[in-house]
């Protein structure tokens, strides 16, 4: 048998070695605060006014100012089963300019956290009781592939940035998990909240045709949100 060895031009390794540090530039990045920190406050006396923002005078600051708590769970007897409680500078305005925030997310037996995007955020999520089913789609360039994993305690899941997820409680008792998220301000989309239960509605046509459905059926899902 004959072996061949292969030859690789010298521009090619370079354009290979140049287009991986290339990746790494555009695919790496942080947050990067333009100050210590910047805890945010309604009422402008006592302030300082940094990057745009009322800032509490920093020496009046104190450790209350970086606390919250999150102990209590939140309320699961709704459509869904499921209650997020949110931490983000509304609730702890030592995280303002930070770039963070976190979820506690409470989930009733078989309780669903509904498909939803975060446009500003990734999601890092473990779990602290239950069994959750979990996912996410990829984009349209990526074939809408879609990622699922079933987490029992202490197991940890990340929702890339701005991608359709989910966790789904397959359990028989109550679930808990934690979510950070790369925003102090993450924003969500809930899909069929934002396309079904739209204020005004979106017209039915549009969406008989994009869901390929019947219009009663249309009819009856935009009553349901
Ligand atoms: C989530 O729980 C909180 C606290 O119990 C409650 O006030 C809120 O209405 C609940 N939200 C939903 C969507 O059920
Ligand atoms: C949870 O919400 C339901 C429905 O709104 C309400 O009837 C119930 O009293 C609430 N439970 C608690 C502990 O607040």
């Amino acid at each position: 048998m004959m072996t061949s060895k292969l030859v690789v031009p010298k521009y090619a390794l370079v354009a290979v070695v140049l287009l991986a540090f290339a990746c790494s530039l555009t695919s790496a990045y942080d947050p990067s605060p333009l100050q210590g920190f910047c805890v945010a406050i309604d009422n402008p006396a006592s302030t300082v006014f940094v990057n745009g923002k009322f800032c509490k005078d920093p020496k009046l600051v104190t450790a209350d100012d970086f606390f919250c708590s999150v102990n209590i769970p939140g309320n699961t007897s709704n459509k869904v089963g499921s209650n997020v409680t949110a931490v983000t500078m509304e609730q702890l305005p030592g995280l303002n300019t930070l770039g963070i925030s976190l979820a506690r997310i409470d989930f009733a037996p078989r309780g669903l956290n509904p498909p939803h995007t975060h446009p500003r955020a990734t999601e890092i999520l473990v779990v602290i009781e239950g069994t959750l089913h979990v996912g996410f789609v990829t984009s349209n360039a990526n074939d809408n592939r879609l990622f699922t994993k079933v987490l029992n305690k202490g197991d940890v899941f990340v929702f890339p940035i701005s991608l359709i997820h989910f966790q789904l409680n397959v359990g028989n008792t109550n679930a808990v998990a934690f979510a950070g998220l790369s925003s102090q301000n993450p924003g969500v989309i809930t899909i069929a909240n934002e396309v079904f239960g739209s204020n005004p509605p979106i017209n039915q046509d549009v969406l008989t045709k994009a869901f390929q459905l019947d219009k009663n059926l249309v009819n009856y899902l935009q009553q349901q949100f």
